[in-house]
């Protein structure tokens, strides 16, 4: 199950990847906005990403208009690693690598058609593990550093 959340920017984006996500029947929750009425980000970057650090979903979209200001807040939530991506390369190497458990992407910065690419690239691309483990370890190191 995958957690979804924008805000104005990029509902119309968000309405299209969840079209998508049904097609390929992949099931989500979408957490708002519910309407292209003017929202802040990051309520929905935290709402998501609390959702997902939770362990009720396996993994989060966030989408603004640039992907960053949205994965910014989602990032400040601990165990959350959200990538913005605009490429399908960091889609998959994201996952491979870091092991991603968000994606971002911007409705102002992508197009529909590679938003879509995109997100099946993040959603069926596994975590490498190996020496790439200790890297993720790592980063939850230094969360823990300044989370006490
Ligand atoms: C909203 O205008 C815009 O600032 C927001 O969607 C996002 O791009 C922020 O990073």
């Amino acid at each position: 199950m995958i957690a979804i959340g924008s805000d104005h920017a990029a509902y119309n984006l968000k309405l299209l990847v969840e079209e998508h996500l049904k097609e390929k029947g992949v099931e989500f929750e979408d957490l708002g906005c519910y309407g292209p009425e003017r929202v802040d980000y990051p309520v929905y970057g935290q709402k998501v990403a609390e959702a997902v650090a939770s362990g009720q979903y396996e993994a989060g979209i966030v989408l603004c208009g640039t992907g960053i200001g949205i994965s910014l807040a989602a990032n400040k939530v601990p165990g959350i690693r959200c990538a913005v991506c605009s490429d399908t390369y960091s889609a998959k190497y994201t996952r491979l690598h870091n092991d991603a458990n968000m994606l971002a992407m911007g409705e102002r910065v992508v197009g529909p058609g590679l938003a879509m690419e995109i997100v099946d690239a993040f959603l069926s691309t596994p975590f490498e593990g190996g020496r790439h483990a200790a890297r993720v370890a790592m980063i939850s190191e230094i969360e823990k550093k300044y989370n006490k």
